[in-house]
């Protein structure tokens, strides 16, 4: 008899998303007529962009010629793809190709790259918060059960909502990793250079790291607000920083992103001695990944171009855009609403005493819209429920009709 990880036995029943989507295929098949718009899950709607596809066909054809066809790749990612991306993202933040390791998305590197650490590693989480920085936690074995006040033991949160402005305070006691992720999901708030300086001074002082999860940086507008965490002084020896081209350049399907793990950042090993993380993640990429595939790597390298950026941008436009008509409808029944701004997110807080399971069925049967419930994110994410911009501009219109009509 094979003993199973006993640590998967501390995680919820199921992941958040697909608890939605088995609630909401139980609703729809009970409701046929398909009436139901769909903005939980973060999902994008419009197409890849032409300069995009343009790459992907000829890398296809590519590799229809034995001439130009390749295998394996380099498990960090192709050159050209690295190196674009130090160029396009990181000038003059002293980040080079070497510190790029390409991947199928920031999803995957995020929830991986916990496994450079020791088990008894603390660990800090803003709640609410991107499920999967505590679920591989929690299957690490780092933490204890969810207790009943919906806290992993052994985690340490960090509260973010409308008491604190959704701005995290720096965590009371020492911690070895802290997730960060701006612009946020879910609450679509952004920290300014200012606060995500708080953090780095942090992390300096307490030879602590930061995973910083940068997925949604391209919808950043306000000024003021970092890109990159390595905008910030001294973050190239404390911080790694995860991209995605997911919800930038519409790879939800696709799959590209990348981690970036500058040699200053470093662990203790067994021995007493400073570790570089890049030697570790690259000893791990090398055994565990084979590369992310060499067309979508072209598809990534063509989001760079200046047409790519052009294209883009305008698809981010169509969704910041979503993003600011749903900001409106709730605004219009009398909520406050967070987020929407700098990011695809609309975080809305429930009148005084609703539950955010049942605001997500109340609008599920009587709207039918699909949206998420705060608790789904951690237990301070209770009383708030999200919306994504990522609908297609006519779905979303619809779903602002509706909800101008929906009454609490
Ligand atoms: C979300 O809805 O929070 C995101 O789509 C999840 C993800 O990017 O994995």
């Amino acid at each position: 008899m094979a003993t199973v990880n006993p640590y998967y036995a501390n995680l919820p029943g199921s992941y958040l998303f697909a608890e939605i989507a088995r609630r909401v295929k139980d609703y729809a098949a009970s409701h046929p007529d398909n009436r139901l718009i769909r903005l939980g899950i973060g999902d994008v709607t419009q197409p890849l962009v032409p300069a995009v596809v343009s790459a992907l066909e000829k890398a296809v054809r590519e590799q229809a010629d034995a001439a130009t066809f390749m295998g394996y790749g380099p498990e960090q990612g192709y050159a050209f793809l690295r190196e674009t991306v130090a160029a396009s993202c990181y000038a003059g933040l002293g980040i080079g190709a070497d510190d790029i390791f390409i991947s199928d998305g920031a999803k995957c590197d995020i929830g991986n790259f916990q496994e450079l650490f020791a088990e008894d590693a603390r660990v800090a989480i803003t709640d609410p918060v991107y499920p999967v920085y505590a679920d591989s936690n929690v299957m690490a074995g780092r933490t204890g059960k969810l207790g009943d006040d919906g806290r992993f033991q052994g985690l340490v949160y960090l509260p973010c909502t409308a008491a604190n402005g959704f701005v995290p305070d720096l965590p009371k006691e020492r911690v070895d990793i802290i997730y960060l992720c701006y612009p946020n999901n879910p609450t679509g708030t952004v920290l300014t250079k200012a606060q995500l300086s708080e953090w780095v001074k942090y992390a300096r002082e307490n030879d602590s790291v930061i995973f910083f999860d940068a997925a949604y940086e391209a919808f950043i507008t306000s000024d003021d607000v970092p890109h990159s965490i390595y905008e910030i002084e001294g973050a190239r020896d404390v911080a790694v920083e995860f991209r995605s081209y997911s919800k930038s350049a519409g790879f939800t399907g696709l799959r590209c992103g990348f981690a970036v793990v500058p040699p200053g950042v470093t662990g203790v090993g067994p021995d007493g001695a400073r570790v570089p993380l890049r030697e570790m993640w690259n000893r791990r990429q090398t055994t565990k990944y084979n590369g992310c595939p060499y067309i979508v790597q072209r598809a990534a390298e063509a989001v760079h171009t200046p047409d790519g950026q052009k294209q883009c941008r305008a698809v981010i436009d169509i969704y910041l855009k979503n993003a600011a008509r749903i900001r409106e409808a709730f605004l219009g029944l009398g909520l406050t609403v967070a987020g929407g701004v700098d990011a695809p997110y609309v975080w809305v807080a429930l009148p005084d005493g609703m539950g955010s399971w049942d605001f997500f069925d109340a609008l599920l049967t009587r709207a039918e819209i699909v949206g998420t419930p705060g608790a789904g994110f951690g237990p301070s994410g209770e009383g708030y429920f999200r919306l994504t911009g990522f609908g297609s501009p006519a779905r979303t219109e619809e779903a602002v009709e509706r909800l101008g009509k929906f009454t609490m």
